[in-house]
């Protein structure tokens, strides 16, 4: 039988946290066929791993990739960092369905996939996930659909709760998704398109993920001071449908909230004993997404990520930008919109308690379309390998399974996760000596340093800092399940 690739002598990181050991790995059909000693049979292709570590391709938890998929195929930012698998649709944000046409301005926070508008072509999610089938990116994807997509779709103000006619529009929305290969739908209820749903009007909207056990996903309302609300809202919507939650990007914002995370992960732990909770963390004390003048209060620092009319600001603080201006703050943010922005809200210590919390994983809430974006976009996952794990926060198996094997088994992607014979063969080869982050505040789009080679179902994507230009993602189903968490 025909080997298509052999890895030679590799250590092996499985992405259950088993530990390391060594073997050969033989590829077949996209799948990894045989790990062990492998012999002397032919190979189309033989990479030697001798000294380098080969783990499950990274599964990114969070990502806002939808378009990258289409309009960027290569994938260089999530590829060169290990990714081989994208969870799009975060946030209440997605691409489709788009029935209606988005009419300029793009309503924030939808703008951050396209302030144009031109990519929200597709009517219904099913003629999405096709043009992603029929031009495939680099990595595979698993989909979830935005709330605020919906609502943006279905009502005319969005300044109030939905109507029972409204909801069951949406209802029929969630539905079509679902059936056309979506894992589950997203909110983000802090974001003002969504601000005025209740937690009723949630509940009913995905009514139609209880029946599939598809997966709630939530920027959730509040961060700071109503985080332990927020938490309680989201379990609650779980618990009324049965179904698996995650909570995005757990984080605690503004300075009155440092610390909280020592109160949020007992209390998420605590929930997860009668219920199936996620949640995942990207590792950075700042965070990222549309400029606003009420968030720039809670900051200690605020950096322009982009803005429509005045590109040439990007990537520089407010501060020198209302300088550069000669206006106040307020007013230099009102000339800037619609923006992006980072924002220096964070603590360090909650950054490395969350990460370190054993159900996390790591998602990197990306924005690839910003002109200067947050360096989480390149740098998450050689950041939590390099920098966190050199902190011994957790051990290189314990990280990798942050990356690979929980964020499968919590999004249903079944053969994904782990090097395992019958597997897809999503894998990646590093050096750990090497492995670390290069993207910066300043200097946000550099590729993480020491990935050697990353392959998508069978296909090298990535090798020795370039993209080999093979497209051979997949958009992946959800294999339902009922699991309680372990
Ligand atoms: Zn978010
Ligand atoms: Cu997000």
């Amino acid at each position: 039988m025909a080997i298509d690739l052999v890895i030679r002598n590799a250590t092996i990181v499985d992405g259950t946290r088993a530990p390391r050991f060594q073997a050969d790995v033989a590829i077949r059909n996209g799948l990894i066929e045989r790990i062990g000693t492998v012999g002397s049979e032919t190979a189309g292709r033989v990479i030697d791993a001798s000294g380098k570590i080969l783990a499950p391709g990274f599964i990114d938890a969070h990502t806002h990739d939808d378009r990258l998929m289409l309009s960027a195929p290569d994938m260089a930012p999530k590829v060169s960092q290990g990714v081989t698998t994208v969870v799009a649709g975060n946030c209440g944000i997605s691409l489709a369905p788009a029935m209606r046409r988005m009419s300029k301005p793009v309503t924030p926070p939808l703008d951050l996939l396209d302030d144009e508008g031109d990519w929200f072509r597709f009517s219904t999610f099913k003629q999405y996930v096709q043009e992603l089938e029929n031009n495939p990116a680099a990595t595979n994807c698993a989909l979830l659909v935005g709330h605020s997509m919906l609502r943006v779709q279905t009502m005319e103000n969005l300044d109030r709760p939905a109507s029972n006619g409204e909801i069951g529009r949406m209802q029929k929305l969630v539905e079509e998704a679902l059936d056309a290969g979506a894992i589950g739908l997203s909110t983000g209820l802090y974001y003002e398109p969504a601000r005025a749903a209740t937690t009723e009007e949630v509940i009913e909207v995905c009514r139609p993920l209880s029946a599939r056990n598809a997966v709630y996903c939530t920027h959730m309302r509040s961060e700071g001071d109503g985080v332990i609300d927020s938490l309680e809202e989201t379990f609650r919507i779980g618990r009324e449908l049965a179904i698996p939650v995650v909570v995005s990007h757990h984080k605690l914002m503004g300075k009155p909230n440092y610390g909280r995370s020592a109160e949020t992960l007992p209390i998420i732990e605590k929930a997860m004993h009668s219920q199936t909770i996620g949640l995942d963390c990207y590792p950075y004390t700042a965070s990222s997404t549309i400029l606003s003048w009420s968030r720039v209060g809670i900051a200690s620092k605020v950096l322009v990520s982009w803005s429509k009319p005045h590109p040439e600001f990007s990537g520089m603080d407010l501060k020198d930008i209302a300088r550069a201006m000669n206006v106040s703050e307020e007013k230099a943010v009102q000339k800037l919109l619609p923006a992006g922005a980072i924002y220096f809200a964070m603590d360090e210590e909650d950054v490395q308690r969350i990460l370190a919390f054993e159900h996390t994983m790591i998602g990197s809430d990306g924005l690839p379309h910003d002109a200067a974006p947050h360096p989480r976009l390149w740098g998450t996952f050689g950041r939590v390998l390099g920098h966190y794990r050199r902190l011994g926060l957790f051990s290189l198996e314990e990280a990798i399974y942050k990356m690979t094997g929980l964020t499968a088994a919590t999004f249903g992607l079944t053969g994904r996760g782990a090097v395992k014979e019958g597997f897809a063969a999503d894998l990646v080869l590093f050096d750990d000596a090497a492995i670390a982050d290069a993207a910066s505040f300043e200097e946000p789009l550099a590729p993480t340093k020491g990935i050697e080679t990353v392959i998508v179902n069978g296909e090298p994507v990535w090798h020795q800092g370039r993209s080999t230009g093979a497209r051979p993602g997949q958009v992946l189903k959800r294999t339902p399940q009922r699991s309680a968490n372990h």
